[in-house]
């Protein structure tokens, strides 16, 4: 969120804009029984919503739900990590784009500090926390130049890291295609350096691609959201923190789910009306990127990263 957009003292949602605990829990437990068994909670920072281990210990009960992770920039991780752990969450990623103390300011804007977001994975991986994942976003011209030092922090740590190209979500990052750093331009890099081999997806849809490095320090995974586009693989709904669905990160509108739900539907009216949006969905704005498809206006309506959370 650049600070010139949202200065000081902006008026953020209202907590009766917000989903409650109760919500959350009931929208998540009518998404497992239409299939849904993995959660990620995100943001915008979800550390910063009160509270959050007793909503993880809420959705870590639910009969169906098998996965629940938590992206963060771990900068509250030192404060929360074990209430967290302790509640239930098994999975953090961190995301951390550089090992430089001003590229990581010149990519946050100035807030938190490398030093902070270290000692948030060493809370994390000290509360019991196993396979943090880092995911580091190349920006051609910003941090660049020191990926090998990054890999080489991570590779034969407890952590394992996965870049994702820059993408073009929301109207604010300015984004230009020759910012973007391509899976395979870092794959080369870092193959040349310490040689890697494929390794099988965990499951289908994974998004990242994995790769193991010879000498056995672990692996690493590349996520090529620009270069090449997973829309018709992709499983992903997101529930925004104001009650909206949203069936892909590059959408321009979200269906409220908040008005039927507070207004008394039923299950089986909320369920239909889930189903029916997620049936009819048509996105696929990454391919038709990739294929020179899009046209400039649709730019201009698109959610926000920090409303759907990556
Ligand atoms: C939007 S953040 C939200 C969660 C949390 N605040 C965090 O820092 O992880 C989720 C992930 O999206 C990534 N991200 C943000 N903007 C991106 C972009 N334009 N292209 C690719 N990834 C992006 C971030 O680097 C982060 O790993």
């Amino acid at each position: 969120m650049p600070a010139e957009q949202y200065p000081e003292g902006y008026p953020f949602f209202s907590r009766q804009t917000l989903l409650q605990f109760d919500e959350i829990e009931r929208l998540v437990r009518l998404f497992v029984q239409l299939g849904a068994s993995k959660l990620r909670l995100t943001g915008g920072e979800p550390l910063l919503r009160k509270d959050l281990p007793s909503l993880i210990a809420r959705l870590a009960t639910i009969d169906g739900v098998d996965d629940i992770a938590m992206s963060t920039n771990a900068i509250l991780l030192p404060r929360h990590a074990q209430a967290l752990f302790n509640a239930g969450l098994r999975r953090v990623t961190v995301s951390l784009d550089s090992l430089d103390a001003d590229e990581f300011l010149k990519l946050s804007g100035n807030r938190g500090s490398l030093a902070e977001v270290l000692a948030g994975i060493s809370a994390a991986a000290a509360a019991g926390f196993e396979r943090i994942k880092i995911n580091a976003v190349i920006k051609r011209g910003i941090n660049d130049q020191k990926v090998l030092e990054l890999v080489e922090h991570f590779r034969s740590s407890a952590c394992t890291l996965r870049f994702i190209e820059f993408m073009d979500v929301g109207t604010l990052n300015g984004w230009q295609s020759e910012q973007v750093v391509s899976s395979t331009e870092l794959f080369d890099q870092i193959n040349a350096r310490w040689p890697l081999q494929p390794i099988a997806a965990n499951y289908r849809g994974e998004v990242a691609r994995r790769y193991r490095f010879v000498d056995g320090a672990g692996e690493v995974g590349f996520i090529s959201s620009v270069s090449k586009p997973f829309c018709r693989d992709c499983t992903r709904a997101r529930l925004s923190a104001d009650g909206k669905l949203y069936t892909c990160l590059f959408a321009q509108h979200g269906m409220d789910l908040k008005t039927p739900l507070r207004e008394g539907a039923s299950d089986a009216q909320l369920l239909e009306l889930m189903g029916s949006i997620w049936r009819n969905r048509t996105d696929r704005y990454s391919e038709l990127r990739a294929a020179g498809q899009t046209d400039a206006t649709y730019n201009d309506d698109k959610v926000e990263m920090y409303q759907v959370g990556g």
